[in-house]
């Protein structure tokens, strides 16, 4: 574990003036296209912690994106991939290949749901997991349609851009996009008409009718949702909507295909978040959390669907970097010596518990209109007093607020009006309450 103090500490204006000379620099250098939540330059950072190079300590709510679940600097990560650095750095695993990679691919197997055989691909991003998703699916059913959901986010790239709902900032100027995408109603169940307790049922069977009448289940490669949306907002599909679009799946020959890069490695307190209804998707995509911070992601599926592109089809020249695999294999070692399964679910209940009191206790605490998420993955959605209309404006400047007094939180939703709190899940419950103070104290500033 890091040596950074576990305390959050604020010793200058925020940004500091090194970060805000620094920033300068970036604006000179770096493409305007490329955004940051906030212009702090980090120094080191660790368990619950982020350091600047001013000097301040900020409490971490991002984990940099749901990524560093086991801290930013963890001691098995660390370790195994300082090693694996001194021994080699890459050979290309389609060139000569090398035991971190098989081993990674053993752990997914293990790890995802199902007893079925399993098998993984490797590459380096998020979107390139999901890309390779589709590919496998379309070769394994020789059909071509994807179906992706209201609300749905699965990269940058041209396919997963096209996959993702939200036109600003993700899609605007840069189509056209891929053909044979179809986006079906997802139960987003605080936004449905007729109330969250139809959603499930109502939603799914809105878009399988929607599947069918529009797409034709027999031209259906693949459906691809994630099991809690992330950018969207943090939402977990109502009950009984994920079981129904996999059973449909099922029915028509359809590769249902998971995507945990942001809900899994123990984010939602289960390795994965489809086990919540008991889910066992044909093929799952990972990346984010599963090295402890670097690049690596995968496609693991039922084997006789992963054997279905042909040899030489999959690949790329980093995909399944040494480096990246050692660090895999040092997060997932942390997961299980620290049940970080276990800590996840009690920061669900602290956070869950703390948000409520807020949402009583606040003057203006009714403009949270929704507590959500499971496990470290915990949002509130703002809105209008009285009213469901989303406040974006709210969402704005309480993480404004927050990060004036060094905890850092991130924003989303398709409305723009989500706050959403994914700690590293090795914070200590000390600075998470701290941290909690210090959004409650937000609200005071609206
Ligand atoms: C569910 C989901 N899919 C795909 C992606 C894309 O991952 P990456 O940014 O590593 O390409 C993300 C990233 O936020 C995500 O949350």
């Amino acid at each position: 574990m890091t040596a950074i103090p576990q305390e959050r500490r604020v010793v200058t204006a925020i940004p500091g003036p090194k970060s805000v000379e620094l920033q300068a620099r970036r604006l000179a250098a770096v493409a305007a296209g490329v955004g940051s939540t906030l212009p702090v330059f980090t120094a080191r950072a660790g368990g619950g912690i982020i350091e600047d190079v001013d000097g301040n300590r900020l409490i971490d709510f991002g984990s940099g994106i749901a990524v560093t679940s086991v801290g930013a600097s963890a001691e098995a990560v660390v370790r195994r991939a300082s090693a694996q650095l001194a021994d080699f750095t890459h050979t290309c695993f389609m060139v000569t290949p090398y035991e971190g990679y098989v081993e990674v691919c053993e752990q997914l197997a293990e790890l995802t749901p199902g007893d079925h055989a399993k098998k993984s691909a490797l590459f380096n991003s998020g979107a390139e997991a999901v890309e390779n998703a589709v590919k496998i699916a379309r070769a394994y059913t020789k059909r071509t349609a994807v179906v992706v959901f209201d609300h749905g986010y699965h990269g940058r790239t041209n396919l997963t851009m096209g996959m993702t709902a939200k036109n600003m900032p993700y899609k605007q100027g840069f189509g056209p996009f891929a053909p044979e995408v179809y986006r079906v109603p997802v139960a987003y169940g605080y936004r449905w008409p007729t109330g969250a307790e139809n959603a499930g049922a109502e939603a799914s069977a809105q878009a399988i009718d929607e599947i069918s009448k529009q797409i034709g289940a027999d031209n259906v490669a693949a459906i691809v949702i994630e099991p809690v949306l992330g950018e969207g907002g943090f939402i977990e599909p109502a009950k009984g909507f994920l079981p129904a679009i996999a059973q449909f799946a099922k029915d028509n020959g359809i590769v249902f295909v998971a995507d945990e890069i942001q809900s899994g490695f123990c984010r939602t307190g289960q390795w994965f978040a489809c086990e919540d209804e008991g889910i066992v998707p044909d093929l799952i995509t990972t990346a984010k959390g599963i090295a402890g911070g670097l690049p690596l992601s995968a496609v693991t599926g039922r084997a006789e669907i992963m054997d279905a592109a042909h040899a030489g089809g999959l690949g790329g020249t980093y995909g399944g970097n040494p480096v990246a695999c050692a660090g895999a294999l040092g997060a997932i070692e942390t997961m299980r010596e620290l049940d970080l399964n276990g800590k996840a679910q009690r920061i669900e209940e602290v956070m869950k518990g703390r948000l409520a009191e807020m949402r009583s206790k606040l003057p203006n605490g009714d403009i949270i209109g929704d507590i959500r998420g499971r496990g470290a993955m915990i949002a509130i959605e703002l809105v209008k007093s009285g009213t469901k209309d989303p406040a974006p404006e709210a969402a704005g400047a309480l993480a404004k607020a927050c990060h004036a007094e060094g905890v850092m939180v991130l924003t989303c939703g398709t409305y723009g009006n989500v706050l959403r709190f994914l700690p590293p899940l090795v914070i200590g419950e000390e600075l998470l309450n701290e941290g909690l103070d210090v959004i409650e104290q937000a609200f005071g500033t609206l």
